[in-house]
């Protein structure tokens, strides 16, 4: 396979990365197109929330075609893991980052940033726009969105202050990260994306709890609240939880949370 050049196109201000570059995408645009903003007026995050998204954050959406992946449901948990690997990369190795299920980034136990996968466009057509979020250059009166959940938001700033982070930098360190990894994803398939998420991850083996939730098994979504020890993810990207010694059960959505 032709390895995917990344193309950046820059913009000042977008209503949404994501929405840009499904409109792109419809009218022809390659595989590695980047969208950039400074900022966006209708950001969109996971589970139709918004995403607050101020100058100062990184805003970003990447094309990907259906031949660049083996599954769509991979390259969720891909960005994630390797949104996680950037920021530890960018910032001090004192500091706990680490990709929370799915592709949720946590910086010191709170949220700094996240990924919005979008599929577009049916059969040859078909593509995936791989939306990233994350709070760099954020003051933390600035980082209100999150801060009902059960994850409170955090940005560079927030852990580093007086610093000013390269945007730039930033993206072209996911963008050399992400496309190493896909070559390796692509080439070993879902075995290495498991063990490259779960190395991100810093909560496995620790006790969670699961809102929300969506068990794969039964094909069903309940409300109800699950708590367990974290084994990991399986073969389908589902979490795994253990309630009881012998006991596994795999859930598809929800909402995690640690049982400190
Ligand atoms: C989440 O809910 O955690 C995902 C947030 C993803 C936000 C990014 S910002 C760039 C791209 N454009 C959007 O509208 N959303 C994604």
């Amino acid at each position: 396979m032709a390895p995917v050049v990344p193309h950046i196109l820059r913009y000042e201000s977008l209503a949404s990365t994501n929405t840009t570059l499904k409109e792109l995408s419809r009218s022809g645009a390659q595989a590695g197109t980047v969208i950039l903003a400074k900022q966006q007026t209708q950001g969109r995050g996971r589970t139709d929330r918004s995403w607050s998204s101020p100058q100062g954050g990184l805003y970003f959406s990447l094309l990907l075609k259906s031949d660049q992946m083996h599954r769509t449901t991979d390259l969720p948990l891909l960005a994630g893991a390797v949104l996680s690997h950037t920021v530890k990369r960018t910032l001090p190795s004192h500091l706990s980052i680490g990709v929370k299920w799915p592709n949720d980034c946590l910086l010191e136990g709170r949220k700094v940033g996240g990924v919005l996968c979008e599929s577009t466009g049916d059969g040859r057509d078909a593509a995936l726009i791989i939306g990233v979020g994350l709070n760099v250059n954020i003051p933390a009166t600035q980082l209100v969105a999150f801060q009902e959940r059960p994850f409170k938001a955090t940005s560079f700033l927030e852990c580093s202050p007086g610093k000013v982070f390269d945007l730039d930098a930033i993206l072209q360190a996911f963008l050399g990260i992400f496309f190493q990894a896909h070559e390796k994803y692509m080439d070993k398939g879902f075995r290495f994306l498991q063990n490259y998420w779960e190395k991100e991850c810093l909560l496995i083996g620790r006790e969670v709890e699961l809102k929300n939730t969506g068990l794969n098994q039964e094909k069903e979504s309940s409300t109800g609240s699950n708590r367990g020890r974290f084994l990991g993810i399986d073969e389908q990207g589902a979490l795994v939880l253990s309630k009881a010694e012998g006991d596994r059960q795999h859930f598809v959505t929800g909402e995690l949370t640690c049982c400190w």
